[in-house]
């Protein structure tokens, strides 16, 4: 019985164990503190502090399966990505480590007893490789291993000198290779860093140097031993398989897209293996905070999630499909790594919403790329239609290469560089700081450290310029010391005054620049001012409304978390004066009833009045202690903890209250969409909240006194205004339809008297200017003859009398007939010759109006010459 997965990466944390290394989780695949990585790509990743001697290590040998992503920088191996069999976006690296502890003996020793008495790797198909200078590794081999000499191979820089990026920690290296052919009597050592045959299963890395910025490699203070071994490869070769995906971390995957498209895997593998790869880089990425976007990391992830929908187009998948395999990676991976189920249902949210915005434009795309193909005079995409396929298609530039390659094509990716910047220097309207700052010519006033920030405890203080500047008339100055908060963490900088003993300068703005705190200011200062000292005084007012927002956003942070659910990550904050505004991931919108409870719960922590406390820590020690951070933000060594009771505790570099009750009161103001996945909170606290609640209620009051009726029968009130509308709505509709049809019923209904119509009739309309409305359409289409029109009306019945023109001619007056038939109603009446009306009292009486007049008019109009 062959092991499965989870069996041989817990085989590997045992030995190591076993050997006194301490377990030490896997970390996210999302850096939350080292600003030059866009994923953690290596297990070393969150030891880098202690590997460059920033960090004293405790304990001194870890072990652990890390996360890794490497689709970007300079570990990128996405272009073998499913077309072979062994390289992917997402993989675990195992790993043991020596801080400072043992070196390259034990290292060489133990990783080849793990191998090959542990997992009893066959010794004939491994091959060992040492950087060429280091020869204590060569010997080691010998003298440590039972490995054949001629199996240890020497290499150069390339191969066997690791560097974890452009700058930080690395060292000569020794990797451990493994033949995966068939025929044993095919192996040969110039076969190792050369052809797909070799796998390179581990790699021991002994870490003594520091790359800097400027190229040049700086002796660290200790040597240390950086292990990392992909386990996928080790699973394979213990399944017996040549391929990943053949595992039991893969095939569950690939059974599942084979369900949903019907097709067999061994039909079209690549596919089947970029999509099965792709989705574990996608759901422990979205797993652990990032979210696909246009930028930065959130591009990598639109990228990968692009390129699996554009293989899923291959498998004539055209719905959204990759987010069902979320579910089944679950099974397979969430015993060891739980995120993927606790956020199931966010990661799944997040990939459908970006397979159906995508799938919007792919197939569009895909016409166009295949026109333009058909089109092309040479074998390359120019860069403009690679920049056209991304900008109006969405295509990231990798994705045009990918389909240009299966084409044989190239694509110009100098000219679509290009395009882009054009396109990025035309949008480049906003931040004309940003653009400006590196330019910015300072004059130096005193020398020494500066921008010691004192705010936290002091809201005033003397200070002494460092520097200044000037920028589209303002004044900007770095002090030695001072009060004022820079812009960060959300929370917008102070306002205030910057004065001496003969000019005042008002600070508009304050932000950060590096650990520099620039004052943008008003005004001027007399060149003899310039080294005095100077008052710097934050307007308070102001200050104290950010505080409350501050203080509010962290128990708005907490009560999302626990209203919503633990998926709710921070995804921007504005700590403004006058309100704060929370973006946090989540894919429905929050229904009122959630709002109001986390109304609730933020006004509950008001009313509890806890103390705000803040206290320095270790930033491992707050991590521990369960404090939120935010992903983007960096953070040093030494952080700041806020805490509001037992309901927050986050780290914060922000301004806040002393007691949550001075927050005084927390009203949510609007809730909206930002982006799919992300809604956004607006918020008021303190007494712009309370102005907000009474003006509120002051409306309602207003609306009280028109509808006549007390604050509680408000609604019910309403509800039958809207239901009476309604109603005669309804009502209008219906005769306005009948009104053209009863017309010319009437005139069916006419009666010959000598040559002329006679028609009189009950209609159903309500009042006399609907009888009048009815009559008018009536006259337009009576010839010769005359018309009366009765009603019994809502409150009174009456009736409309038509003459044609012929007939007032020949002397008949409706007038005179209006008094008459009003008489027969108990009324009165009059008009005109040719229309008048007619007004009852008594609805009774209409009947018999009608035969009355019905043998008067016969009379009347027979007797007509
Ligand atoms: N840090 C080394 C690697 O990533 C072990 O390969």
């Amino acid at each position: 019985m062959s092991m499965n997965a989870s069996e041989i990466r817990q085989s590997f944390i045992t030995f190591f164990e076993n050997k006194n290394h301490q377990f030490v989780r896997s970390s996210s695949v999302v850096p939350i503190d080292d600003p030059s990585l866009l994923f953690t790509n290596a297990g070393m990743n969150q030891f880098k502090p202690i590997l460059l001697g920033e960090k004293e290590a405790n304990p001194s040998r870890a072990v652990n399966s890390q996360k890794c992503i490497r689709v970007s920088g300079k570990h990128n191996d996405l272009e073998e990505v499913g077309v072979d069999a062994f390289h992917h976006t997402f993989f675990e690296m195992l790993g043991n480590w020596s801080f400072g502890d043992y070196y390259k003996e034990d290292a060489i020793r133990w990783a080849w007893e793990f191998f090959t008495e542990v997992l009893k790797l066959d010794k004939e198909r491994l091959f060992a490789s040492v950087y060429q200078e280091d020869d204590e590794a060569m010997d080691l081999w010998q003298k440590v291993t039972d490995i054949s000499p001629d199996r240890i191979l020497k290499f150069g820089k390339k191969a066997n000198f690791w560097e974890m990026g452009e700058t930080g920690p690395c060292g000569p290296c020794s990797e451990i290779h493994y033949y995966m052919g068939e025929d044993l009597s095919k192996i040969d050592a110039s076969g190792v860093n050369n052809t797909d045959e070799y796998w390179e299963l581990w790699n021991l890395v002994f870490i003594q140097y520091n790359r800097k910025k400027d190229g040049s490699l700086e002796d660290l203070p200790s040597k240390h031993v950086d292990t990392g071994a992909g386990l996928e490869r080790i699973v394979s070769v213990m399944q017996g398989k040549r391929s990943n995906y053949e595992t039991d971390l893969f095939m569950p995957i690939i059974e599942k897209i084979e369900k949903i498209t019907s097709i067999n895997a061994s039909e079209n593998l690549v596919p089947f293996q970029v999509i099965a790869d792709h989705i574990r880089m996608l759901s422990f990425s979205i797993a652990d905070g990032a979210l696909p976007s246009n930028e930065g990391r959130g591009y990598v992830l639109r990228r990968i999630l692009r390129r699996a929908a554009r293989f899923g187009r291959i498998l004539d998948q055209h719905e959204p499909f990759l987010y069902q395999l979320v579910d089944t990676l679950g099974k397979v991976m969430g015993d060891v790594f739980p995120e993927i189920l606790e956020k199931q249902a966010h990661i799944e949210k997040v990939i459908q919403a970006e397979e159906k915005s995508f799938n919007a434009t792919l197939d569009r795309g895909i016409q166009h790329f295949e026109k333009l193909v058909s089109q092309l005079s040479a074998k390359e995409i120019p860069g403009n239609e690679a920049f056209k396929l991304y900008d109006t298609y969405g295509f990231p530039l990798d994705l045009t290469e990918l389909m240009a390659r299966e084409l044989d094509l190239n694509v110009d990716t100098k000219g679509f560089d290009e395009a882009m910047s054009q396109q990025r220097e035309r949008a480049k309207s906003a931040g004309k700081f940003q653009s400006n700052k590196a330019f910015l010519e300072w004059e130096v006033i005193s020398k020494g450290k500066d921008s010691h920030f004192i705010g936290y405890e002091h809201l005033e203080g003397k200070s002494h310029i460092r520097k200044k500047t000037e920028l589209d008339g303002k004044l900007i100055l770095v002090l030695d010391q001072t009060p004022f908060y820079a812009e960060s963490g959300g929370q917008v900088g102070d306002k205030g005054i910057i004065s001496g003993d003969c000019f005042e300068l008002k600070v508009e703005d304050v932000k950060k620049e590096g650990d520099a705190f620039f004052h943008f200011c008003i005004g001027k200062i007399p060149e003899s001012a310039l080294e005095s000292e100077l008052s710097c005084k934050v307007d308070y007012t102001y200050r104290q409304s950010v505080r409350l927002n501050h203080s509010a956003t962290h128990l708005l942070h907490s009560a999302l978390k626990h209203v919503l659910g633990e998926h709710v990550q921070q995804a921007g904050s504005l700590v403004h004066t006058d309100y704060l505004r929370f973006d946090l991931t989540h894919f429905e919108k929050i229904q009122q009833k959630e709002l109001i409870e986390i109304e609730k719960y933020v006004n509950d922590r008001i009313r509890n009045n806890n103390k705000v406390e803040t206290i320095l820590k270790a930033f491992d020690e707050a991590k521990k202690e369960g404090a939120t951070a935010l992903f983007g933000e960096k953070y040093g060594d030494e952080v700041r903890v806020v805490s509001m009771g037992k309901s927050s505790l986050e780290l914060c570099g922000g301004t806040h209250v002393q007691r949550t009750g001075d927050i005084g009161l927390f009203k949510i103001v609007e809730e909206s969409s930002l982006a799919s996945g992300v809604r956004r909170i607006i918020a008021l606290t303190g007494g712009t909240a309370f102005d907000f609640v009474q003006n509120m209620s002051e409306k309602l009051n207003q609306v009280q006194g028109q509808l006549n009726c007390a604050e509680d029968e408000i609604n019910e009130r309403l509800e039958k205004l809207f239901s009476d509308k309604k109603n005669l709505e309804k009502k209008l509709k219906n005769r306005s339809e009948s009104g053209g049809g009863e017309v010319d019923e009437l005139l069916a209904q006419a009666e010959k008297v000598n040559t002329y119509d006679l028609i009189i009739a009950k209609t159903t309309v309500g009042d006399m200017d609907e009888a009048k409305n009815l009559g008018d359409t009536l006259a337009s289409k009576l010839k010769s003859g005359m018309a009366v029109l009765f009603f019994e009306g809502e409150k009174k019945p009456g009736a409309v009398i038509l003459i044609s023109q012929d007939l007032v001619a020949k002397g008949l007056n409706a007038g005179q007939m209006g008094k008459t038939i009003g008489g027969f109603m108990g009324g009165g009446g009059g008009g005109k010759p040719h229309l008048a009306t007619a007004g009852g009292r008594d609805k009774k009486l209409v009947s018999e109006a009608m035969t009355k007049s019905k043998t008067l008019f016969e009379q009347t109009l027979k007797e007509i010459k």
